[in-house]
C-alpha cells in the first residue's frame, strides 16, 4: 500500500499539477544530472557545457555534447512513470504537467500541452537572431560523449544553432515561467517527482502550491528533507506512480 491518504486526496483533487525533473526519465536511460556516479555533471562541467560563454568559446564541445544527449532521448522510450502521469490526465478534472526536462518523453507518452520550464533539446534556435532551426531525425548516428560535431548555421543570418535548452544564468522562458507559477497557486494537489529540487526558480514551485494551501507529495527514491506540512513518497517513479493510481483509480487496466 502507497499511502491511503494521500490517493484519497489525488481522487478527490480538482487541479494536479505534476512537477518532474530529471528522475522521471531516469527510469528511461536518461542520465540524472546530481546523483551520485551517474549524473552528468559528476562527470561534466556545467561551467563549459551549460552557460553561453561556454558555448561561444567552444562551439563544437557544446553542441557535440548536446547532440549526444539529443540521440539518446530520441532513442529513449517513456517509462511507467511517464504513462502513469498521461493516464492521470483521464482521471482527474485538470491536471498541469510542468517539467524541469528537456526531453519529450512526456509528449511520448500522451501528456498534452507540457510546460518545459528549460526548454527543450529539440528547439534549437540560432545563438544570434533567433531564428527556429528543424534538426535531422539520426538516431542511427548516436554520437560519442566528448565528440566535437561544428554546429549548423542559421539559415536567416549564418549565425550559429545553439540548443533550445534554458542554460545557467539565463532566464525562463517567460510564458512557461507564468504557466508554471499559475498552475502551482491554483491545484490542490502537487506531486514533485523525481527532483532534487535545488535549481530555482522551479524549486521555488513546490513552495508556491504549498504556500496556497495544496497538499505537496515528494516521490523520490532518496529521501531528503522536507518540512512538516509536506509528505513524501520513497521509491522509483515508475512503482509509486503505478501504485499511487491503482490505489486512487482502482484496477487501471479495467477502464
Ligand atoms: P537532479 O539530477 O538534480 O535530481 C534528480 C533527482 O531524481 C534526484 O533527487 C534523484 O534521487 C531522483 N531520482 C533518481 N532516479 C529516480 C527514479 N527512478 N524515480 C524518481 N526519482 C529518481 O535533476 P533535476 O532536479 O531535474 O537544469 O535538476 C534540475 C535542473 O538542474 C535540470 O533541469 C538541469 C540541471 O542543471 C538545466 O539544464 C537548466
Amino acid at each position: 500500500m502507497i499511502s491511503s491518504t494521500r490517493a484519497h486526496q489525488l481522487r478527490g483533487a480538482k487541479h494536479v499539477v505534476v512537477f518532474t525533473g530529471a528522475g522521471a526519465s531516469a527510469e528511461s536511460g536518461i542520465p540524472t544530472f546530481r546523483d551520485a556516479l551517474t549524473g552528468l555533471w559528476e562527470h561534466f562541467d556545467p561551467a563549459k557545457l551549460a552557460t553561453s560563454d561556454a558555448y561561444r568559446d567552444d562551439p563544437a564541445l557544446c553542441w557535440g555534447w548536446y547532440e549526444w544527449r539529443r540521440h539518446k532521448v530520441v532513442k529513449a522510450q517513456p517509462n511507467e512513470a511517464h504513462r502513469a502521469i498521461a493516464d492521470l490526465a483521464k482521471r482527474v478534472p485538470k491536471l498541469t504537467v510542468v517539467t524541469q526536462n528537456v526531453d519529450d518523453l512526456h509528449e511520448r507518452a500522451g501528456s498534452q500541452d507540457v510546460i518545459h520550464l528549460h526548454g527543450s533539446l529539440h528547439s534549437p534556435r540560432c545563438i544570434d537572431c533567433g531564428k527556429a532551426y528543424t534538426l535531422p531525425f539520426t538516431p542511427e548516428a548516436l554520437p560519442e560523449d566528448g565528440s566535437r560535431i561544428d554546429p549548423p548555421r542559421c539559415t536567416a543570418c549564418h549565425g550559429y544553432v545553439r540548443p533550445g535548452v534554458v542554460w545557467f544564468g539565463e532566464m525562463l522562458p517567460e510564458d512557461a515561467w507564468s504557466a508554471g507559477l499559475a498552475a502551482a497557486e491554483e491545484c490542490d494537489v502537487f506531486l514533485s517527482i523525481g527532483t532534487s529540487g535545488v535549481v530555482y526558480p522551479a524549486a521555488e514551485l513546490p513552495l508556491r502550491a504549498l504556500g496556497h494551501g495544496a497538499t505537496v507529495v515528494h516521490i523520490n527514491p532518496v529521501r531528503f528533507d522536507i518540512s512538516g506540512r509536506e509528505h513524501f513518497l520513497q521509491g522509483p517513479a515508475s512503482v509509486l506512480m503505478q501504485g499511487l493510481l491503482s490505489e486512487a483509480f482502482g484496477d487501471l487496466s479495467a477502464q
